[in-house]
């Protein structure tokens, strides 16, 4: 990145920092320095990674919740207003392109019922916002996240939707079932090997956390 490329990181990292600073229902600030932290870390793994553009992984990073549709009641106006603050940075219209590009289609909620295909920059962080959702912060997340919206914790009564549809997802349900119906099939959907090995591992320590889960819900140990 060019000295002015950094500049424009740091300010955006403030502007996104005064935004969701106070947010408090599993999108905040610390959410986002670390999907920045782990982008940086998959983009760096990479095979080609003198290919890849830094400063747009690292502002695609920094912005990709700053439009999402449950932070904003209005999603194209706070589109419009993250290309505001992009051509206030003077960045050039080809990377402004690349970023929201990005920032507008990498949600697992966007890709419920058609995959988009993403430039190598959006895959790396699409792959680090979906490591933020797995393991243990993962479990964290989902269960604050349950707490937030007064779902019940679990319920056997409640099955997991297997096929949904991006308003099903918005719909309650349990905070396990959510990771039948969502969190342990992002491992497959990742896209770059550094974020599969890294996701591999947080599988597997969710799917041990299920079964001691189940096994004390049901009195077993
Ligand atoms: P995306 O940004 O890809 O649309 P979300 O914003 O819906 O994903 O998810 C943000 C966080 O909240 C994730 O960690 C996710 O697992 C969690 N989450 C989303 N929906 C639920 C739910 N119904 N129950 C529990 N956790 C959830
Ligand atoms: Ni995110």
């Amino acid at each position: 990145m060019s000295l002015q490329e950094e500049q424009i990181v740091t300010e955006t990292a403030e502007l996104v920092h005064e935004k969701l600073g106070s947010d408090r229902s599993g999108h905040d600030y610390q959410h986002i320095q670390r999907v920045v932290t782990m982008a940086k870390v998959i983009a760096t793994n990479e095979a080609d990674a003198n290919k890849i553009d830094f400063f747009v992984v690292n502002m695609a990073a920094y912005l990709h919740d700053m439009a999402d549709d449950k932070l904003n009641d209005d999603v194209k106006t706070a589109q419009e207003r993250v290309r505001e603050w992009l051509d206030q940075k003077h960045v050039p219209a080809g990377k402004q392109a690349d970023i929201l590009d990005i920032i507008q289609h990498m949600s697992f909620s966007d890709n419920l019922e058609h995959h988009y295909l993403l430039s190598l920059e959006g895959q790396i962080v699409q792959d680090a916002d979906r490591l933020d959702a797995i393991g243990a912060v993962g479990i964290g997340r989902a269960f604050y996240y349950g707490g937030h919206h007064g779902d019940p914790i679990y319920d056997p009564e409640i099955k997991p939707r297997m096929h949904m549809t991006k308003e099903m997802y918005r719909s309650q349900s349990t905070v396990i079932n959510h990771f039948q119906e969502k969190l342990l099939k992002l491992v497959d959907q990742l896209n770059t090997p550094t974020a599969k090995q890294i996701g591999a591992h947080r599988q597997k320590y969710m799917q041990d956390f299920l079964k001691e889960f189940k096994n004390e819900w049901e009195g077993n140990c």
